[in-house]
């Protein structure tokens, strides 16, 4: 099965990123012939400057080969790195009536935000359709807020087809399995954007020093606790098998140990389970030439589906 998957790179990963998107993505490697970029284009529609922007990309590829995706079984490239996207999105946009895309959530939701609206942010969907329909995609895992997307892509393929033949594939969405929201230190959904976040890649002492902060209830000492609800445990349990998470909610109740204790613990937990991607990424950071290497190896494999394919495209609507 051909499963395309798109990442937007905003900025540093953390712990819900890791178990709601990160963790499920590599684990499709192992039965699927997976495609993954980093969706640049896409994010040059919000980004504040240059700078940051090629700082995200390039952060994102590296954390995402070093939790795992292995660029012999999966290509792996930088969207811009495949130029040949953009053509398509041109040609694309002829099949794409405005009121599809004035229909889509995603800009109405940005526009009630007040980001000022342009025209690359009202064309996103497109350049979307273009990523999916490029390599023939089967599969697109995404969250239910991009539902709607592959939903225009499947319209806007349709459109096509009907005129010129059945050139492209009509992609489907698979949605992730419903992970639960991984609550932040506060107890709210962790989330950059409301700054209770757990990075994945943190030093050790920093890193114990966040756990810390973890919000939990006020029961003395020498009193069992409450696991239920206790956002340490919540935390904990998403790296325990069912026997460690009975043996941990008998800890709580011992009365014996405090939540430091939990939170030093927690705090081990995360180290050691990031250990070998921390390993892979101190690697990468100290030779990008390999990881250049691997993305200009991905966007090279990628173009020998997408070159053909562009030339059937242009053939079918007159432009060769
Ligand atoms: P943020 O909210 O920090 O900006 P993003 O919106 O960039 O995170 O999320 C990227 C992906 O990580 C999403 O597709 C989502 O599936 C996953 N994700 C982010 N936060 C969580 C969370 N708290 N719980 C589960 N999954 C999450
Ligand atoms: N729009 C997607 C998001 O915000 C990222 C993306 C861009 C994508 N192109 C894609 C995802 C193609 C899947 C397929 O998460």
């Amino acid at each position: 099965m051909r499963v395309l998957t798109g990442i937007q790179a905003s900025g540093k990963l953390h712990i819900g990123n890791y178990f709601g998107a990160m963790k499920p993505m590599i684990e499709l490697q192992e039965e699927n012939e997976l495609f993954t970029f980093i969706a640049n284009y896409h994010s040059l529609t919000t980004s504040k400057d240059a700078k940051t922007l090629h700082q995200y990309t390039l952060d994102a590829a590296i954390d995402y080969l070093s939790v795992g995706i292995d660029p012999n079984k999966t290509t792996f490239w930088i969207q811009s790195d495949m130029p040949e996207v953009l053509e398509l999105y041109w040609i694309l946009s002829k099949f794409t009536p405005m009121g599809l895309l004035e229909r889509a959530h995603s800009y109405k939701d940005k526009v009630a935000k007040g980001i000022n609206a342009n025209h690359a942010l009202f064309s996103y969907p497109v350049l979307m359709a273009a990523d999916i329909l490029i390599l023939d995609t089967q599969k697109v895992p995404v969250g239910k807020d991009q539902i709607q997307h592959i939903e225009m892509t499947r319209d806007i393929a349709i459109k096509f087809n009907n005129e010129y033949g059945e050139i492209f594939t009509l992609p489907e969405y698979v949605v992730a399995e419903e992970v639960a929201t991984i609550p932040g230190i506060d107890g709210e959904k962790m989330s950059k954007s409301y700054g209770n976040t757990i990075e994945l890649f943190m030093d050790e002492k920093p890193l114990q020093k966040r756990c810390n902060k973890i919000i939990s209830s006020s029961t003395p000492l020498g009193e069992p606790l409450e696991y239920d609800g206790c956002n340490i445990y919540a935390l904990a349990s998403l790296f325990l098998d069912d026997t460690q998470k009975i043996e941990l909610q008998e800890r709580y109740k011992s009365g014996k140990e405090g939540y430091g204790h939990f939170k030093k613990y927690l705090k081990e937990l995360i180290w050691e389970e990031l250990g070998e991607a921390r390993e892979k990424r101190a690697y990468y950071l100290d030779n990008l030439d390999e990881v250049e290497d691997i993305l200009a190896t991905g966007a090279k494999r990628a173009k020998t589906i997408t070159q053909e394919k562009m030339l059937t495209v242009k053939d079918a609507v007159g432009l060769r």
